[in-house]
């Protein structure tokens, strides 16, 4: 019998911890959860200046709004025909096969034992990922952006402030900053392998990882066979990995939702780990789940297994709090590594070891000073604004009413300066607050690799690790002792002479 999650998660959401998670584990899941800001947790963006939303606009124009509960579009299987049986069958065989593209990086990405933050369109702009990285974030992913919106666009770099924009017609399409390039990792929105190895080139030089969304359930990506798409058609999923992994010289991943049954969700990971990607996280919902469902952790277990098998980690996505719930999800999943969406949406100091700070006080002062430091558009400073919510007891000192006071200065706000004159604080901090960062990020191991990696550069070295297309190659069966050993080359082939 095929396990059949989703139709019990929707119907008995409230059960399901007790029914699949250790009691102590099931509690903090559902309690305390605020309802997220859009039905499917990935919304469409509403202006065309901000990186990730030109994105969706070049997608597709925009669906109008559904009223009530939307109704889920029929989702073709992802793979018709097959019995359990036979997929499970499958899956063991994926699971025996060697890595298809293994691939050494000069600088491959470390995806382990960190919290990371996820993709969002919108809220991962800049001046977010800046102070997650500042709060101990160990990546960070970009909004996702569509193939077609980046390729073509122009780069140009501040001088002032080093910051990088892309831009193409109206405005930009990315912003980030060097600093921030050894963590960062771009994501694409894409259903052709050619446009996605175009897309990722215009960007391989100002990023550490390029990661394949294959999770967006909104019909904007949908429709056109992108995000959660993907899911439907694997041989497109595998073949877009495939283009990124021949043709682009940085670490490659994907992050996918799980599919309503269990073993066909083991079969596409299988698949998607053998490609010869470093990385899979998976969102612990299905295309159709909506995020204030429980996440089904208890899920992720076997797909961690998998990553085990072939060395690789795999990034438990969904309900992640920060520290205050990644021992519970390491517990219960297996994964070292918790990507973070909403929860740092509300409070990007999540991630840090020692607790959130207050959002009133510390963050958004700090979030003005770095928007007004990398020139962040007010409309997008304005709805990061938004999305944070004055932290409660014992985070905030604040009373009740100074918090929903607070609330409606950013709410009416129309320039940093109306929050900066009520909340009594200064501007012309950026600089000093990029100087913090960038000690608290020289600190890091990733740090000196990509310092190393520029002076290689700087003295004609060539850094650039070929890549072994050949799937035949067998040096790398994909089990755990071939990976380490391949790890253990890497340093003796990482810098060839030129
Ligand atoms: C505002 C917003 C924008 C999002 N945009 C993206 C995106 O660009 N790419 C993507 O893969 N997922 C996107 N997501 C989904 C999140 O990355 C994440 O999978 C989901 O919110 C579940 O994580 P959480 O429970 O920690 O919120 C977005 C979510 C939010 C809330």
């Amino acid at each position: 019998m095929p396990l059949r999650v989703e139709s019990l998660v929707s119907r008995l959401s409230s059960r399901l911890s007790s029914l699949f998670l250790p009691q102590k584990a099931a509690m903090p899941v559902a309690v305390g959860r605020s309802p997220s800001p859009s039905p499917s947790g990935e919304r469409p963006a509403k202006k065309a200046k901000v990186e990730g939303v030109e994105a969706t606009a070049a997608a597709a124009p925009a669906a109008p709004k559904a009223k009530g509960k939307p109704s889920d579009p029929p989702i073709p299987p992802s793979f018709p025909g097959l019995t359990t049986e036979e997929i499970v069958r499958r899956t063991e065989e994926e699971m025996s096969l060697p890595i298809e593209i293994p691939r050494t990086y000069p600088y491959p990405l470390d995806y382990r034992d960190k919290l990371v933050l996820a993709p969002m369109v919108r809220t991962g702009t800049l001046p977010t990922r800046l102070l997650s990285l500042y709060y101990g974030a160990g990546l960070v992913w970009s909004p996702e952006i569509v193939d077609k919106a980046i390729i073509g666009a122009t780069r140009t770099v501040d001088p002032a402030t080093g910051v990088i924009t892309y831009s193409k017609g109206q405005g930009p399409i990315f912003t980030t900053h060097p600093i921030e390039k050894p963590f960062l990792i771009f994501q694409i929105g894409s259903a052709n392998p050619e446009l996605a190895v175009q897309a990722a080139k215009v960007v391989e030089q100002d990023v550490a990882g390029v990661d394949l969304n294959c999770g967006c359930p909104k019909p904007f990506s949908t429709h056109s066979g992108m995000g959660a798409g993907l899911l439907s058609t694997p041989d497109l999923l595998l073949d877009i990995l495939r283009g990124l992994l021949r043709n682009i010289n940085l670490p490659v991943s994907a992050k996918i939702r799980m599919l309503p049954e269990q073993e066909p969700t083991l079969l596409l990971a299988a698949k998607i780990l053998r490609t010869g990607v470093s990385n899979l996280t998976v969102h612990c919902r299905t295309r159709s789940m909506r995020p204030n469902t429980v996440a089904m952790w208890e899920r992720l277990g076997d797909i961690v297994a998998l990553g085990t098998r072939r060395g690789l980690p795999v990034i438990c996505n969904g309900d992640g709090d920060g520290w205050a719930n990644w021992d519970k999800i390491r517990s219960v999943t297996g994964a070292t590594s918790v990507m973070l969406a909403r929860s740092a949406e509300k409070n990007p100091s999540v991630f840090q070891p020692s607790g959130p700070e207050c959002t009133v006080k510390v963050v958004i002062p700090q979030l003005l000073n770095i928007a007004e430091y990398t020139e962040n558009p007010w409309g997008n400073t304005k709805f990061l604004l938004m999305q944070f919510k004055p932290s409660p007891a014992p985070i905030s000192s604040l009373s009740k009413q100074e918090r929903k006071e607070a609330s409606e200065v950013t709410s009416r706000a129309k320039s940093a300066q109306d929050v900066v004159d009520k909340f009594g604080f200064e501007l012309g901090k950026g600089k000093a607050f990029m100087d913090e960062l960038e000690v608290r990020l020289k600190a890091r191991p990733e740090w000196n690799v990509w310092e190393a990696r520029k002076v290689a550069e700087g003295e004609g070295v060539v850094v650039e690790a070929a890549a072994e297309e050949d799937g035949s190659d067998e040096s790398n069966d994909g089990s755990p002792d071939a990976a380490a050993a391949e790890d253990d080359e890497e340093a003796a082939t990482n810098a060839h002479p030129a």
